[in-house]
């Protein structure tokens, strides 16, 4: 009987995830309105540098968007000579703000320099637009290149899976960088890490372990002195790999939660969607903490897929780690407590 009702819970709440996740999904005219302002925009920087292109990254380029999120926009020169990117910063700043209706400000000096734009509401854009343009940042292409191809193998559990966990970060109010929790990045590896290293049998491959079909020489595997390459025949992948994890999404989320809860550790473990499970100690990210500096920096380990000495949780505080663990060990109580009605458990953990 308790086999038979838990069955019956993961399916319903596989149907009412898939159910909430499509109605967050970005419409086709917020889609379309997003790349005419990218074309825009394209053409205007190209006033300044003549052969430059404006490419899309994060959540609108890797299959993880939601309705009314942020552009992220990368400028790249193809030209030898071509200004600082301080200095674009701020010609594109004053082009932006002379020619275009956009909010402009740029960050000329920030560790990576950008310019924030927004667009307020308006007939047809009922939330306005956020966008960012940052320059030459090719390791965030590539990055958001390796997502789009694990949403990709699996596209009905991964980006379920991720989409509810952005909604329900930020609902919870663990998604921001700046107060000490974790970016919406720093949850897609952590799904990516679950589902390739932690579920057994996995549900998805390691991309950037599967074979190359042929061999390929450094040149085209670096980018500044990062090893980038990684399988991206994903039709040729769908047809050979099929994982013989047949689990609903909704048991995968339990499981997810938790997993977070009480196994992973994160006291020294860093999670590395590359390489498994490493150690802290190996890795030489021991807690500044304990070295006596009141900073905080690696409570929380997760690797960049590419930038292999990058923490891309090394915002989150001790406080940070807390309140998020919090948020796991919730998430998973309610789900093992198995209410009446999974619509139910669904909006008491986005309450
Ligand atoms: N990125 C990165 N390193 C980080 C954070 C972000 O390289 N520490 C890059 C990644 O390419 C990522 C993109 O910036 O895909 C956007 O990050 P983020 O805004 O956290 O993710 P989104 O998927 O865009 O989420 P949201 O919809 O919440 O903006
Ligand atoms: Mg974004």
């Amino acid at each position: 009987r308790r086999h038979a009702s838990r069955q019956k819970f993961a399916q319903d709440f596989s149907q009412c995830l898939y159910d909430f996740v499509i109605q967050l999904l970005p419409t086709t005219e917020e889609l379309a309105v997003k790349e005419d302002v990218r074309k825009l925009l394209e053409r205007l920087i190209r006033t300044i540098e003549l052969d430059s292109r404006l490419l899309s990254f994060g959540s609108t380029a890797n299959g993880f968007s939601l309705r009314n999120s942020d552009m992220d926009l990368c400028c790249l020169i193809d030209s030898e000579e071509r200004l600082s990117a301080t200095d674009l910063v701020n010609m594109l700043g004053d082009l932006l703000e002379r020619e275009t209706k956009f909010h402009v400000k740029p960050l000329p000096h920030a560790r990576i320099p950008i310019v924030k734009l927004s667009l307020d509401p308006a007939p047809g854009l009922p939330f306005g637009i956020a966008c960012d343009i940052g320059f030459e940042n090719r390791l965030a292409l590539e990055n958001t290149r390796l997502l789009m191809c694990y949403a990709m193998i699996d596209p009905a559990r991964v980006r379920t899976m991720v989409l509810f966990l952005k909604v329900w970060s930020k609902r919870r109010k663990i998604n921001s960088p700046y107060k000490g929790t974790l970016s919406s990045y720093g949850y897609v590896l952590l799904v990516i890490y679950f589902l390739v290293h932690v579920k057994s049998p996995p549900v998805l491959p390691n991309l950037q372990q599967v074979p190359p079909l042929r061999p390929i020489s450094k040149e085209d595997t670096h980018l500044n002195g990062h090893n980038i390459w990684f399988f991206d025949d994903i039709e040729l992948l769908r047809q050979r790999w099929k994982s013989s994890n047949t689990e609903s999404v909704a048991e995968l989320l339990i499981d997810f939660f938790k997993y977070y809860s009480r196994d992973f550790n994160y006291s020294s473990g860093v999670a590395s969607i590359r390489a498994g499970l490493l150690k802290k100690d190996s890795k030489g990210w021991v807690s500044e903490a304990e070295k006596g500096s009141p900073r905080e920096r690696n409570r929380l380990c997760i690797e960049d897929p590419f930038e292999t000495d990058f923490n891309v949780a090394r915002c989150v505080t001790r406080d940070g780690l807390y309140t998020i663990r919090g948020e796991f060990m919730r998430a998973s109580r309610i789900l093992s407590s198995r209410p009446e009605r999974a619509i139910v458990a669904l909006a008491q953990l986005c309450e």
